[in-house]
Order: structure tokens, then sequence, then C-alpha cells
């Protein structure tokens, strides 16, 4: 059995900062950001509008496409590193927030690579039949974690909330692959503000994102094409079968370099980066959604979904619309 994604919904922020209010902040200006990222905007979250509301509102929209009712639903998945409560887990607010009272709940963290994990786990969990169908949401206000001084970050991220609906059938195919390496984890780092050591200074330097840009763009470029390569001979596949790459929208170069070290053609990795900056494990659902309101997404079609982030951490699937 496979989960096959029935429907799809995402929610933003209603306040856009456009480049130039990035510019009023740090030391850098639209023309840069533009150039090195192809982030133009990105959505920010207003105290209501927090991670748990994103997310319960992209799994409403999720589950109105999928013309199911709250109640069916038998687990919620929220990927997620900026979860505001530490408990409950905001899965547990999703599910009261939806009413989605037949179903088990629980946050996990990928990093950017969340969705894709949390996706992973619930295909898991259907092909074992202990589930019938899932939510599975990305979902981040990463502009609390956001040090707005530090302009090696700060034009990078954006909040929002993206989500799947998965429906078991019998026939289908998922296929995936995944890695965690552990010992690069230094690169990309936001330390515990829980910890007792930051009793006297909560919000201490090292409690906000920090990050090698350069290590982190690296370990992208070369990981992602492997994995992605992988997944297709894991599968039997090759890529001129598939028709989309669905990408984790970190950096427009990132994505370029891969399209070019895999030899496929850039037109087949849609990107809405610019307008959402990276929403780390909300960026791969809430593109998926804009595909498929748009219509973009035809059954049959094969899709690969990559992912890469903190931990480090890198994954690849293969799944037929
Ligand atoms: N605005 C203006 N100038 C900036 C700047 C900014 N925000 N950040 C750095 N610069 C400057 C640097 O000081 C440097 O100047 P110099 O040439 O005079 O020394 C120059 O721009 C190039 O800096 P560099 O750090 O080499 O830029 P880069 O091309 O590596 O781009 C990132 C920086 C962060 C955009 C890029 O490394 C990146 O996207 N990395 C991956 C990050 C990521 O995806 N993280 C999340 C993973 S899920």
């Amino acid at each position: 059995m496979v989960g096959k994604i029935c429907g799809t919904g995402s929610c933003l922020p209603q306040m856009i900062w456009g480049n130039e209010k990035l510019e009023e902040m740090v030391d850098t200006s639209d023309q840069w950001i533009q150039e090195r990222t192809g982030i133009c905007r990105r959505h920010i979250a207003s105290e209501e509008e927090t991670t748990a509301y994103l997310a319960s509102k992209a799994a409403k929209k999720a589950l109105h496409d999928a013309g199911m009712s709250p109640e069916e639903i038998e687990l919620i998945l929220v990927a997620t590193i900026s979860p505001g409560n530490i408990m409950p887990g905001i899965a547990c607010e999703v599910q009261k927030n939806i009413g989605a009272e037949n179903a088990t709940c629980f946050n996990l963290n990928a990093a950017c690579t969340g969705f894709l994990f949390a996706l992973n786990t619930a295909q898991a969990y259907i092909a074992q039949g202990i589930y019938k169908n899932a939510i599975v949401i990305g979902a981040e206000t990463l502009s609390n974690l956001t040090d707005w001084k530090d302009r090696s970050t700060s034009i990078l991220f954006g909040d929002g909330a993206g989500a799947v609906v998965l429906k078991s059938v019998d026939e289908g195919t998922y296929i995936q692959v995944s890695r965690s390496i552990g010992n690069k984890g230094h690169v990309l780092t936001l330390t515990n503000r829980n910890q007792k050591k930051y009793e006297q200074n909560p919000l201490a330097e090292e409690t906000y994102m920090r990050m090698d840009g350069k290590a982190v763009f690296q370990f992208a470029v070369t990981k992602v094409p492997e994995m992605i390569s992988e997944v297709l001979e894991k599968a039997k596949m090759s890529k001129e079968e598939i028709t989309w790459y669905i990408l984790h929208q970190a950096n427009a170069r990132i994505i370029g370099s891969v399209a070019r070290r895999l030899g496929e053609n850039k037109e087949k990795f849609p990107m809405n980066i610019e307008n959402y900056g990276n929403t780390s494990s909300a960026s791969i659902p809430i593109l998926l959604d804009e595909l498929n309101k748009k219509g973009a997404l035809k059954q049959g079609e094969w899709l690969v979904l990559a992912g890469f982030g903190a931990g480090l951490s890198c994954g690849a699937s293969i799944l037929k619309w």
C-alpha cells in the first residue's frame, strides 16, 4: 500500500517584507539578494499567526481539496523547527483546531528536510497498514529564530506552511532515499533556548540561527544530485521519465546548479523562492500546493521531491501524481 497525495493546501502570513525592508536592517541590497539567492520578498508572521495557526489553515485547505472530513484522518505529522510551543506538540494543536479527533499526532524535526522525512514516516505507516490516511504538514515561523542583525541569514528565510493529505491506495509507488550526516551538523545550528545556561540571557547570540553559508551551499549542490541519482536507480527509472523535480527552495542558484549537475532542463525545476524565501520544512508542500492549484501537475506524472538542510540531512523521493 502507498499513500497517494489527494489534497494540498498552504497558508502564508499576511505581511510581506520586500528586500528593501532588509536594506533598512542590514548592510545589503535588493540587487545582491536577488543575484545571490533569487529572493525578492518573504512573508513574516504576526504574533497571532503562530506556527500552529499557519499549519492548521494549511491542513484545513488540504482536507477541503481532498474532499475529506477531519474525523476521517488517522495521522497528523507536523515537520517544524519553529513550533512555538514545546508542548503540546503543534500536531496536537492542529488536531484540535481542525477537529481531527481520531488522529494520532506528533511533530518531527529534520530542519529543511523535515517535510520529506515526515512524508517518508507517513508512507511507512501507510505501507504497514497501520493508518489508512494522513495529513503531512511543513510549517515554520523562522522569523522568530532569525537574528535580524545578521545579513548572512536574515536575507534568506521566511514564514509559511504547506500540507498534503495522503490516502492509502493498493497500487502505487513511493520510493525514498535519505541521509543524515551528524558530524557536519556544526555548519547550520540553533542552540536550544531552553538550556539552563541561557537563563541569565535568554536571547544570547547562540540562540539565533547560525550558518556557514558556503559549506551548506557546497553540501547541497553535491548531495542533492547524488540523492536524486540514487533514488532514480533504486526505482529503476531514468531521468527522462521525471516530469517535475520539486526541490527545497533554499537558493535559486542551488536549484540551478542541481539541474546542471544532473544534465536536466531547468524548466523541470519549478521555483517560487522569489516570493517566499526559504521557508524550511514548508517550502516543498507550499510549492506542491501552488503547482497543484495551477493545474500544472497532471495525473500519472512522475515527481521527484528532494530536500536538504540542518543535521546535516538530505533525501529524495519518487512518487506518481
Ligand atoms: N548582502 C550584501 N553582501 C553580502 C551579504 C549580504 N546579505 N552577505 C555576504 N555579502 C558579501 C560578502 O561579505 C562577500 O563580500 P566580499 O566579496 O567583499 O568579501 C560577498 O558578498 C560574497 O559573500 P559570500 O558569503 O561568498 O556569498 P555567497 O555567494 O556564498 O552567498 C549565501 C551567501 C548565504 C547566499 C550562500 O552561501 C547560500 O545560499 N548558502 C546556502 C544557504 C542555505 O541554503 N541555507 C539553508 C539550507 S536549508
